[in-house]
């Protein structure tokens, strides 16, 4: 065997020890998962990497961060394409997580022994997030310095431990060095590790499970796990790799003036991803938004897996054929529903103007003009379409996730300046 074959064979080996030694032939096929869990981690793997290499040339101090960027896209061979691969890995790497969250949850794959893997999962998603938004700050820009301050202001909202755990996040009362060192170390430091650490439980749980779920399990046979699936994952990690290549090579990440704590843009906007949380206080309270609301959807997240799910179900995508249309029924109501009340509370309602306590006119009031809708909604699934347990959960989160998509969409391409509706963004 020549020196290029050994060394070919110990690295299938390597992705070999990843798996079990037979999956279940329907786990082959590409509509089981998308592929999703793995692009995730080569994602990561791809940022581990560039975020390595920009470790050498970035300078973590307000006065050279900006420069050590701009110099390395200007005067470093393949500088601008390394911060460019970095850049849109980690927005890609949000919409991949959340996909995946997506098919896990709609393929009734998280009930029994995946309970926990829908927890690390979460985990997972929520060190996507902190990622993103610590990395978000390095650059030093007027974009990520103003997004970052609008976050940590909307911290501050949170009540009691608000401001403490703003003054935490920043190092002091604005974002300074102090921020940007605090953000610098998170990002390259701890959360690498925690990634790491969360990811390897969350690979063992799978293996654990012996496999993704499949559909009608007895009826499958079950095949060598190589060549059919690891060539499957090589091929789709080198169709990945070349798209963000190709990405990166035409569209450069965004890069505004450098910071300057003194101009605010208008309209300061958080990062896209966050964006449905600033969309929505707009309309609601900040206790709401800051407290309620988060607490609520975590406790509704945590404990979806707990619900008693027939075993002859698991692996089966959308439930039933019922459990589809009121997938379809969801969105659409919620698209409805969500685009209506921000036009109407835009340019109709103005409750917060009531003569009235505003945690009930800028509270109570706006969000009973979702929750009454929304109830009436699910009422009439279980009431005419009789829908069962497992899908008026599947028609909550679909409602949910598709408020904060609109909630998003709105907020990055028709909030204007002063954030007001405009529809020629
Ligand atoms: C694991 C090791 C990682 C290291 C050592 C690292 C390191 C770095 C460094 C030094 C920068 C500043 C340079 C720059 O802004 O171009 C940066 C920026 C950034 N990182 Fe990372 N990173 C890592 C992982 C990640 C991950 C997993 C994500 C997201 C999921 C991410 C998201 C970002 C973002 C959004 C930026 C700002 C990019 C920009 O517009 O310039 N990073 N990272
Ligand atoms: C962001 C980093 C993540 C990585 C690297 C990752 C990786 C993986 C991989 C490789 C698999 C097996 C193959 C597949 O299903 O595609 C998997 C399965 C799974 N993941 Fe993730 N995942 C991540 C995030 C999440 C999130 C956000 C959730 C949900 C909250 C989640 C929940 C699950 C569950 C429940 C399974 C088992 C699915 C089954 O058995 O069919 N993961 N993950």
């Amino acid at each position: 065997m020549s020196f290029k074959e050994n060394k070919h064979s110990s690295f299938i080996n390597f992705l070999l020890h990843l798996h079990p030694k037979t999956v279940n032939e329907q786990a082959l096929k590409y509509t089981r998962t998308f592929g999703l869990g793995g692009i995730n981690a080569l994602l990561f793997i791809i940022l581990a990497f560039t975020g390595l290499l920009l470790r050498f040339s970035y300078v973590p101090i307000p006065e050279n961060a900006y420069d050590s960027i701009t110099s390395l896209q200007n005067n470093t061979l393949f500088g601008s394409l390394l911060r460019n691969i970095h850049h849109w890995s980690a927005m890609l790497m949000v919409i991949t997580a959340f996909l995946h969250l997506l098919r896990v949850f709609y393929s009734q794959s998280i009930f029994y022994e995946r309970k926990k893997n829908w927890h690390y999962g979460l985990i997972l998603f929520g060190l996507v997030l902190f990622f993103n938004f610590t990395g978000y700050l390095l650059p030093w820009d007027q974009l990520s310095y103003w997004a970052v301050t609008i976050m940590t202001n909307i911290v501050e909202y949170i009540p009691l431990i608000g401001s403490y755990l703003a003054n935490i996040i920043r190092g002091g009362k604005i974002v300074n060095e102090n921020t940007l060192l605090n953000f610098y170390n998170f990002h390259t430091a701890l959360l690498p590790i925690l990634f790491v650490f969360f990811m390897v439980l969350h690979f063992w749980l799978v293996r654990k499970a012996k496999g993704v779920t499949v559909a009608n399990k007895n009826e499958q046979k079950m095949v060598k796990v190589y060549p059919g699936l690891i060539l499957k994952e090589i091929i789709v990690a080198l169709f990945l790799i070349a798209l963000i290549i190709l990405f990166a090579i035409f569209f450069d990440a965004p890069m505004l003036d450098k910071a300057n704590p003194l101009i605010s843009p208008n309209p300061s906007k958080a990062p896209w991803y966050f964006m449905g949380v600033q969309e929505l206080l707009i309309h609601l309270h900040p206790i709401l938004v800051t407290f309620v609301i988060p607490l609520s959807l975590m406790t509704f997240l945590f404990y979806t897996p707990y619900i008693k799910i027939d075993k002859e179900k698991i692996g089966s995508w959308f439930y039933s054929q019922k459990g589809g249309e009121i997938i379809i029924l969801s969105i659409i109501f919620s698209t409805l529903l969500t685009s209506a009340l921000i036009i109407i509370f835009e340019y109709w309602f103005k409750f917060n103007q009531l003569n009235i306590h505003l945690f009930i006119s800028s509270g109570i009031i706006p969000l009973l003009f979702y929750l009454v809708p929304a109830l009436g909604f699910l009422f009439y699934l279980k009431a005419i379409l009789k829908a069962d347990k497992v899908e008026i959960i599947i028609a909550i989160m679909t409602i949910i996730f598709t408020s904060y998509i609109m909630m998003s969409i709105v907020g990055v391409w028709f909030r204007g300046e002063s954030m007001n509706l405009t529809f020629c963004n």
